[in-house]
């Protein structure tokens, strides 16, 4: 009998610290596009987010059945499905965090400038509906090519007077999740501690790892910085020649966006050291939009960090500026299209 009640109190005990450790369920998360090969996996990760309260998932089509599916999973956050044009405004009532993986994938052979015809006009639709019913939220752009969609979402949101720059995201959490997967490959390093900084822009040359800001500091050849500069460039397409027509990445990129959906999360919740690279409204360089790190806080970003662009090396610096002038064309792309339909 002592034992049981020694045990009742253990497990009380442990109770109490459980509810005084754990974050509260609070935060309401939409995503737009859920029933996709991304969306679904995203879907999954944000389920098992402790920060969770309510998960909203839209799609055009397929997503009772994905809702139905990840409703049984016995973690916090309640799911509910929205479908069709209809349903939009009620997936993003109240919602803290809008993240939008919504368009067309790329098929070997095509660039991500490809996908703009079908997917400016998909994201600029769903602006429009977040800045009428939730424009204070977090907004996460996943859709390609997010170098003109995130330029695209800020014309919209301007249009509809309630553009936050410091809440716009382009989720270019990929690139840096990349960085420290081939960057730990080739030096042997342990994956938790790597962290490559990626700046420019999320389309082949406009994606610029930082290599000689690899923390922990890692030493590199001439021929490995070509080798893993290239490599991280061009790892999209790697996955894209990989799937053969079947679609580009989503498995990681559902990891990579779940990364940035939590460390926004964080952020909202009061969390003094959160730093994500993000494709975002900056005064950095000359560019309107530029990828680097940023703090987030309760309030969106927070903070640039300057000193990233500073003491760079020499080939990383020629590498910046050959990236501008694609970047800016598609920038400029971005905003001409958003102004024309108005
Ligand atoms: P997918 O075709 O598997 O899924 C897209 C989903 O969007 C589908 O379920 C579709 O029904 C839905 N959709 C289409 N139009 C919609 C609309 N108007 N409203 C709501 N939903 C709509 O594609 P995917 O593999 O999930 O990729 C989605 C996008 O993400 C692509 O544009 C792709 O290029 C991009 N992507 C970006 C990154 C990145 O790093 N930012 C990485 C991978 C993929
Ligand atoms: C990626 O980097 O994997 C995405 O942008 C998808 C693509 O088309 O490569």
């Amino acid at each position: 009998a002592l034992r049981a009640s020694f045990a009742r109190k253990a497990h009380k005990d442990a109770q109490v610290v459980q509810s005084q450790f754990q974050p509260q369920a609070s935060y309401k998360v939409a995503v737009l596009g859920a029933a996709g090969g991304i969306g679904q996996p995203l879907a999954l990760l944000i389920k098992m987010s402790p920060l969770v309260s309510s998960l909203h998932l839209y799609d055009i089509a397929n997503v009772k059945g994905v809702a139905a599916d990840l409703s049984h999973c016995n973690t916090p956050s309640e799911v509910l499905d929205f479908t069709g044009a209809a349903e939009l405004p009620s997936s993003l009532k109240g919602v803290d965090v809008v993240v939008i993986p919504a368009g067309v994938p790329r098929k070997p052979g095509m660039t991500r400038d490809d996908l703009f015809n079908i997917n400016a006009g998909i994201v600029r639709n769903l602006i429009e509906a977040v800045a009428d019913n939730c424009p204070d939220a977090f907004i996460h752009i996943i859709s390609n090519p997010v170098n003109s969609t995130v330029p695209i979402a800020a014309e919209v949101l301007k249009q509809k007077g309630v553009y936050n720059p410091k809440k716009l995201f382009g989720v270019s959490t990929l690139d840096v999740v990349r960085a420290n997967t081939f960057v730990a490959q080739k030096k042997n390093l342990k994956l938790i501690d790597v962290d490559v900084p990626v700046v420019g822009g999320h389309a082949g040359i406009t994606i610029l790892p930082l290599l000689s800001k690899t923390k922990p500091s890692v030493s590199l050849t001439d021929e490995e910085v070509e080798q893993l500069t290239v490599r991280i460039q061009n790892a999209g397409t790697e996955v894209v020649e990989a799937k053969a027509g079947a679609g580009s990445a989503t498995l990681s990129m559902a990891y990579a966006a779940a990364r940035f959906v939590e460390s926004s999360l964080r952020a909202l919740d009061g969390d003094g050291d959160v730093y994500e690279c993000s494709y975002v409204a900056s005064d950095l360089t000359e560019l309107p939009f530029f990828a680097s790190r940023v703090k987030l806080g309760r309030n969106g970003i927070e903070a640039f960090i300057p000193s990233d662009l500073q003491g760079l090396t020499e080939y990383e610096q020629k590498a910046l500026e050959a990236l501008k002038p694609e970047l800016k064309a598609s920038i400029e792309k971005g905003v001409a299209f958003a102004n024309k339909q108005t």
